[in-house]
């Protein structure tokens, strides 16, 4: 676990969210505070995007106005608020971008941006580097010595790519650090691939539409795209971290540590999370499933926000009631939004954040709910929802705080790996890394098995399996790392599109999974990518339970277990296969699912796209033999559970352990627990002495907090 500063509100967590009374008239304000404490409220987010109004441009550009925003502190502090203040940078004032346009992106279409929308600076803007961290450092020296300032939130929800010539030109200096010589750059990235061959950096351009670009994810030379991913992570954290150090260099009033940190997003690709972490106090994100995400993907990227740094995190926002922007804004039904607050909790949070407070009047906002609605009162079923929460939040304290969860299992999640199969043009347009992970993510949830989301340099010794799905980019540390977990007993699965390239997107020659061949004893000679709607049936040795007939999809790896004569002395691997193609393409009998033994380890290789069937089955398989008792840790005492029903356990350093089940689906369920345990919602002593014969009904929603 890296440092983790997690900010409180006392003997509360953090309940609260977004708050932009600047929107409102100043009376609106006292009502607010009245409503926000009737709702148990604890914290406000403020200032996410005022910086029009605090630099407004005349008569100077040195001219700052901080009455609103001093009035706005005072209010929420009289009212016995935290505040999670916002740089406020998140969105440009228009002076700015028309006296200074350097600021504005360049889009990939080559077309420079004028003012509008937010979260939308060039990163290598002069403008931006000089006017960001100054505002920034000025609202920390004015604010930081309140005692109920408990949190820096730079920017806002930091996303996407510029494609200037200031950012061509950064990108060059990026490339000569990271290559040292043209030369250099030429053999990593392979450039006489149709005559790209470069003889100065100057020849080199972002990859964008007017260039090399085939489209936003591909260009004709996928390592330059690749870079230009990570030097587009790493100009946006430097633009973060410019802010960091103005903020920290100007607390020295602060009278207690006040953590740094931004907002994560879901399924979020532009940045590479796992490399930003480190300079995040603590790590916060905004959850907004839409109606149909299944709560498995909810469940993996809050364990993947826990991963980031290995402990607890801010859920910073959800929306109490819908959001706007996604296709169907379908309402969370009731108790939908509790059972969500909880699953965040279950997984690490140590905050329950919502956007917003009151819901804006106009702007394109509009149509997204908040915990004070239109009509203003407290009368609404989403206000009494949030109320009823906050009163139990308040209750719990921070006795959840602090804990983490114990995983036996790990997930390896990879945005290098995401973004060379999104760079990469064939094998399938199907493809999807999310997807992907997804599958393996799922059916471990299912099972109730607790699971880290880890990197793929992580430290793996803990682990008694590792599932890493896709893991198309292995570079050398990596290779070395899950070479290490396997022989000293690991059981590493990895699957069709995994170790094909290296760090700049060239192919390892050899043969996929090259250079971890000998560890999973086989080679892919050949890939087939099925058509749109088909399947090849899959013959297990063993028999597969369910009344669904296995079958892969998508890609199909055709393996062999030998060795090429020329490569090695030895002609056969040790790979046993598990399941075989059936059907009558070429590639009937060819294995589909293998094992191999590898040092004191198991190397499993899962040639095609599982189904539900079929998936069910390799992982029985990966995981026979381990005691299930010590894979799902403290879930263990949730004998059974109906279907549809999460249980996630967090354990504090003392040992003690809160199993959350909840009813996700919202279809309620029955629970048999092992043993009795004290709900600790209601004080009830539940499960009682027959404990596994009388299962408990659980309502729909309904969330049990077990100790
Ligand atoms: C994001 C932003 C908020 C708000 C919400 C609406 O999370 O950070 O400012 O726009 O979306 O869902
Ligand atoms: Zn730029």
């Amino acid at each position: 676990m890296q440092n983790i500063t997690m900010p409180t509100a006392g003997e509360s967590i953090l309940f609260g969210g977004d708050y932009n009374p600047e929107q409102w008239p100043r009376e609106t304000w006292d009502e607010d505070m009245r409503l926000l404490k009737q709702a148990h409220v604890t914290s406000v987010t403020l200032n996410v995007f005022s910086w029009a109004l605090l630099q407004p441009g005349t008569p100077d550009e040195e001219t700052y106005d901080f009455s609103m925003l001093d009035d706005i502190v005072d209010t929420v502090t009289k009212a016995g608020l935290t505040i999670v203040m916002a740089t406020s940078t998140g969105a440009l004032p228009a002076w700015m971008t028309l006296r200074h346009p350097d600021i504005n992106r360049v889009d990939f279409q080559g077309r420079r941006h004028r003012h509008g929308g937010r979260h939308n600076p060039c990163p290598s803007s002069p403008t931006y580097r000089e006017f960001a961290p100054k505002l920034a450092g000025l609202i920390a020296k004015r604010y930081a010595h309140l005692d109920n300032l408990v949190c820096w939130h730079i920017s806002n929800e930091m996303s996407g790519y510029c494609y200037c010539d200031n950012c061509a030109a950064a990108f060059r200096v990026w490339l000569k650090n990271r290559y040292g010589s043209v030369e250099a750059l030429n053999a990593a990235w392979t450039t006489n691939f149709w005559g790209h061959t470069y003889h100065s950096f100057k020849e080199i351009f972002p990859p964008n539409e007017l260039g090399d670009a085939v489209d936003e994810n591909r260009s004709l030379l996928p390592a330059l795209t690749l870079d230009y991913r990570r030097f587009m992570s790493d100009a946006a954290r430097g633009i973060y971290n410019l802010e960091v150090s103005a903020v920290r260099e100007n607390s020295s009033t602060a009278t207690h540590t006040i953590p740094v940190t931004t907002n994560f997003m879901l399924d979020f690709k532009d940045y590479d999370y796992f490399t930003w972490a480190k300079d995040l106090d603590v790590v916060a994100w905004d959850c907004y499933p839409s109606y149909d995400t299944a709560p498995s993907h909810i469940a993996m990227w809050h364990d993947l926000m826990r991963g980031l740094k290995g402990g607890p995190f801010m859920l910073m926002e959800q929306t109490p009631s819908r959001a706007n922007w996604q296709p169907f804004n379908s309402m969370k039904k009731p108790g939908q939004m509790r059972a969500q607050s909880y699953q965040a909790m279950a997984h690490g949070a140590d905050t329950i954040q919502f956007f917003q407070m009151r819901r804006s009047q106009a702007g394109c906002e509009k149509f997204h709910g908040a915990v004070i609605e239109n009509d203003g009162t407290s009368d609404t079923r989403v206000f009494r929802e949030t109320a009823a929460l906050g009163e139990e939040l308040k209750k719990l304290g921070t006795s959840v705080a602090g804990s983490t969860v114990h995983a036996r299992v790990a997930v390896i999640f990879d945005w290098q790996s995401w973004w060379g199969m999104l760079g990469s043009v064939g094998p399938s347009v199907s493809l999807d890394y999310l997807t992907e992970i997804d599958r393996y993510y799922s059916e471990l949830y299912r099972r109730h098995i607790p699971v880290d989301m880890v990197s793929k340099t992580s430290d793996l010794s803990g682990y008694d399996a590792v599932f890493a799905p896709c893991l198309y980019m292995v570079d050398e540390p990596t290779a070395a790392n899950l070479r290490t977990y396997v022989r000293g007993g690991g059981r590493l699965v990895v699957t069709t599109m995994s170790s094909i390239a290296n760090e700049n997107d060239r192919c390892h020659l050899g043969g996929a999974p090259s250079p971890l061949r000998d560890v999973f004893g086989v080679w892919a000679e050949e890939t087939d990518a099925l058509a749109p709607g088909t399947s090849v049936p899959l013959e297990f040795a063993e028999d597969v339970a369910g009344s669904v007939a296995p079958a892969g999809s998508l890609l199909c790896d055709i393996v062999r277990t030998d060795t090429p004569a020329e490569a090695g002395d030895s002609t056969q691997s040790t790979a046993t296969i598990l399941a075989t193609y059936g059907g009558d393409d070429y590639y009937a009998g060819a294995p589909a699912v293998t094992v191999n033994e590898f040092g004191k380890g198991q190397g499993f290789y899962v040639a095609t796209m599982p189904n539900s069937a079929a998936l069910a089955t390799v992982v029985s398989a990966v995981l026979s033999g381990l005691d299930a008792a010590v894979l799902e840790g403290g879930n263990a005492v949730v004998e059974s559970a109906s279907e549809g029903l999460e249980v996630s356990t967090r354990t504090a350093d003392d040992g003690t352990a809160l199993t959350f089940v909840i009813d996700m689906a919202g279809k309620g369920g029955e629970v048999r627990l092992s043993e009795p345990r004290t709900d600790v919602l209601t004080g009830r002593t539940i499960g009682g002495p027959t404990a596994s014969e009388s299962p408990l009904t659980l309502e729909k929603f309904g969330v049990l907090i077990l100790q």
